[in-house]
């Protein structure tokens, strides 16, 4: 990609949401978690997986724990050595690659599933279909995307009341102070699903699963169809 002056800057957004990531991390289970939506994407020894945005790791060292050869990106260094620590408690050798959503070096068609979770939300929709596109260039015909990220699920004038209860919710649940939802709301960029979804099917992608849970939790499971087949 040639660099551009008008090119976004996805620096700018490093630890705006580490106070996010540390309490996405406290949950005792996500080791327990990311190995269930490991097993139920079919992760194999030998496969090629990249956790996009992979804040402590977590993810990441389940995959090479299952045999997978692992590139952790995300475009925090700090995240990322905390990644390393992981993967040296883990004893599995991970790739660490300090780099975004729209800089990640691939080789087209390589990956056999790519995995998101909870960092898309840092671009903004332009930039988003330009990551997603990236991702869908990056992965395998055949191979899945697994994407997981705050999104809103109600149409515009149900903003005000989805915003309250995933405050409430994230506060009484996940230990979220007021002022993380301040941020996620005046400096990040979450959309409606509506929105991601028709991104992903004009990338090209098929939706397999889409489940919106909890508030403002959105889950897609996505495809890119194999040569010949429709997206
Ligand atoms: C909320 S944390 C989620 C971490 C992990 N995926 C999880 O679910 O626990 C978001 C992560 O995305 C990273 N990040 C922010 N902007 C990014 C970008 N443009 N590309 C890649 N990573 C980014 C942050 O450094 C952080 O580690």
């Amino acid at each position: 990609m040639l660099a551009r002056d008008w090119y976004y800057n996805e620096r700018r957004q490093i630890g705006l949401d580490s106070a996010v990531a540390s309490i996405y991390d406290r949950h005792d289970d996500s080791d327990l978690r990311a190995r269930a939506a490991l097993t139920m994407l079919g992760v194999q020894r030998g496969w090629r997986v990249a956790d996009i945005g992979c804040g402590h790791g977590v993810l990441a060292c389940e995959a090479a724990l299952l045999g997978a050869e692992v590139d952790a990106i995300d475009i925090s260094p700090a995240m990322l050595a905390l990644a390393n620590i992981h993967a040296r408690d883990c004893r599995v050798a991970i790739r660490t690659q300090p780099a975004g959503l729209l800089s990640f070096a691939y080789q087209p068609n390589s990956y056999d599933l790519i995995v998101s979770e909870f960092t898309l939300h840092h671009l903004p929709d332009f930039w988003k279909a330009v990551a997603l596109s990236r991702i869908y260039h990056a992965l395998k015909p055949g191979a899945d995307f697994y994407l997981r990220d705050i999104v809103f699920v109600s149409m515009p004038d149900g903003r005000e009341r989805d915003v309250e209860e995933w405050a409430d919710f994230s506060i009484k649940n996940h230990d979220f102070e007021r002022h993380s939802v301040i941020t996620h709301m005046r400096d990040e960029y979450s959309t409606f699903g509506w929105v991601i979804e028709r991104m992903l099917t004009e990338i090209g992608f098929t939706l397999v699963a889409v489940d919106y849970h909890a508030p403002l939790h959105g889950t897609y499971l996505l495809r890119k169809p194999k040569h010949g087949e429709q997206g």
